[in-house]
């Protein structure tokens, strides 16, 4: 189907956001809706997603709530199957956002916490991909994005479950854009720091970590939500796959890649300074 060259992917979209009952989630829903699209509000949760879509209405857009476990493959399939019939048309722009949090040291974090955070930060990226490429790829355009995190390439002691998954979504969109390259879809992967949200109330973190985690997203945001989505649907919108929103993210990443074995020294050596 042809889409007019001037109208941009996130205008005027039909979008499925997935972890749209709070947060970051919420925020693309809210902001595709301010640019005129049709939002499928994913979540586990169905008064979270219900709430979202009611925002999305009074923003002169279109929401319609769905539950969904993004973890799980039948549902995500089923949602798959079902989205354009939902949304009214073909689906335009996935954004892969559902995510948890899950901290604390390798051989501590249970077995059980290790599942359940690939599961939704991991595996719920790579069903929205596996079912969404492919149907973009055909349709000639389309916009993926995946909430990643700077976890992805900080690598915080004590966050290794969270860190690895959201590394794995970092190569799954480094890959997913270069197989898509010329095909008129476009991927964008979100790296924020932090960003005030729910995340660490439903988080799995010891206890002590937990309050620790909660400060920090009190002193240290300098963003919220709202600016983060703006941001990340314009940079969709030009074709850039990485999405820094914030400075410190930036620094982070420019140190890292400069002097990469720099940046591990010192990160081990400021953990063991914390721990005395
Ligand atoms: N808040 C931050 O500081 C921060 C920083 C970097 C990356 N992120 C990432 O941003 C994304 C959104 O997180 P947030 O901070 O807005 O958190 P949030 O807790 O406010 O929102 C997450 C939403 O996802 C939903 N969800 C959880 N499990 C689900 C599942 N299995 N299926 C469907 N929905 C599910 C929750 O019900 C919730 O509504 C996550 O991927 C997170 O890892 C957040």
């Amino acid at each position: 189907m042809s889409r007019p060259k001037s109208l941009k992917l996130s205008q005027c979209a039909a979008a499925i956001v997935t972890g749209a009952g709070s947060g970051i989630g919420r925020s693309f829903a809210l902001e595709l809706a301010r640019r005129g699209g049709t939002v499928l509000c994913v979540d586990i949760q169905q008064e979270r997603a219900a709430q979202t879509a009611a925002q999305v209405d009074e923003l002169g857009g279109r929401g319609i709530a769905y539950t969904c476990d993004v973890g799980d493959e039948k549902q995500f399939a089923k949602l798959a199957s079902k989205a354009d019939a939902l949304l009214g048309r073909a689906t335009t722009v996935v954004v892969n956002n559902a995510g948890v949090g899950v901290g604390g040291r390798i051989g501590d974090v249970s077995l059980e916490d290790w599942r359940w955070c690939l599961s939704v930060n991991l595996w719920g990226v790579i069903h929205g991909c596996h079912e969404f490429a492919p149907r973009f790829r055909k349709l000639g355009y389309g916009g993926i994005i995946n909430t990643a995190s700077a976890a992805g390439f900080a690598a915080a002691p004590e966050m290794t479950t969270y860190n690895v998954t959201k590394s794995a979504v970092l190569s799954l969109s480094e890959t997913l854009s270069a197989e898509l390259s010329g095909t008129g879809v476009h991927v964008s992967a979100l790296c924020p720091t932090i960003v005030p949200t729910n995340i660490i109330n439903e988080s799995r973190f010891p206890s002590d970590r937990k309050t620790f985690a909660a400060k920090a997203m009190e002193k240290w945001a300098f963003t919220n939500s709202g600016e983060v989505a703006r941001q990340t649907l314009d940079a969709m919108d030009r074709n850039q796959l990485y999405v820094l929103p914030q400075w410190d993210g930036r620094l982070m990443w420019r140190a890292k890649r400069a002097l990469p074995q720099l940046y591990a020294r010192a990160l081990g050596f400021s953990y063991r300074l914390a721990a005395d």
